[in-house]
């Protein structure tokens, strides 16, 4: 559920306890998942432009400015004395930000990469970050029956498009692969590999991924706010090199990158 995990949350720019929280239903609502770092929000621009991006395409207003907004979380941040986590900002009729749960993966994860499900399931307006607690629901539901970490959404023509909450690359050879923009939302993690893949002259293609297309990948890999960049070791019956070279050199650039 999505609740304050800490002392304090932010209701339409004031300070107020956990016990006034009101957890009213989410859907439609636009929303963004900022990871804090030492006390200060990672890619905090790039996540404010998007929340303005997802408003408009969902047609709602945010009465709110990006400064507003990033003086809520340092707020949040310095009352509740938290440095560390993730912070969800959401605006349906309110804007809230508070802590939430999260699960970052585990070394071993990294080291030896997670197993992702499939889901035949498309997102509305696949660029807006808003609430769809159908999909997300059944996401949640498979990810806990069958432990995976997470599934991949599937369209209704047999294409990969994206995870529940994260993005997907496939490496082919020397060559990165990632769905159409189109149909993705523009993950602020995504477009950081991007251009660290550039930075290392990485060819970066866009392009359908069609699940036939699978056993023809030699790594896969998912990136997000919690995982960053995560290895898939199996989709389905399909297994993954997660020591590819390609892969792990992507991994080291991206943390010097947010270092
Ligand atoms: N989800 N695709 C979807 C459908 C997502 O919900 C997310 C993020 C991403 C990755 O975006 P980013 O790199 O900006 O985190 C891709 C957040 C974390 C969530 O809903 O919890």
């Amino acid at each position: 559920a999505l609740y304050p995990i800490h002392k304090f949350f932010i209701l339409n720019g004031e300070l107020k306890t956990n016990d006034e929280f009101k957890p009213a239903e989410n859907e439609g609502g636009v929303y963004e998942v900022i990871r804090i770092v030492d006390g200060k929000p990672l890619f905090l621009e790039e996540h404010l432009a998007r929340f303005s991006r997802s408003a408009e395409i969902a047609g709602r207003e945010i009465r709110y400015s990006g400064t507003d907004v990033s003086n809520y979380l340092q707020d949040l941040i310095r009352e509740n004395k938290v440095y560390n986590g993730n912070v969800l900002v959401s605006c349906k009729v309110n804007l809230k930000a508070f802590f939430i749960a999260h699960s970052y993966p585990t070394k071993e994860q990294y080291r030896s990469g997670v197993e992702c499900g499939l889901l035949h399931a498309e997102r509305e307006n696949p660029n807006a970050k808003v609430f769809q607690t159908t999909v997300r629901g059944r996401a949640n539901q498979m990810i806990a029956e069958k432990g995976y970490y997470e599934v991949l959404l599937v369209d209704h023509n047999g294409n990969i498009t994206e995870g529940s909450r994260s993005n997907a690359f496939f490496i082919k050879g020397s060559q990165l692969i990632t769905p159409p923009s189109e149909k993705v939302l523009l993950g602020v993690t995504r477009q950081k590999v991007i251009h660290c893949a550039r930075d290392l002259g990485i060819d970066v293609k866009e392009e359908e991924i069609s699940l036939t297309r699978l056993p023809g990948f030699n790594a896969v890999f998912i990136t997000g706010t919690s995982p960053n960049i995560l290895p898939v070791s199996k989709i389905g019956i399909t297994d993954f090199d997660v020591q590819n070279t390609l892969l792990r050199k992507l991994m080291k650039q991206f943390d010097l990158c947010i270092e």
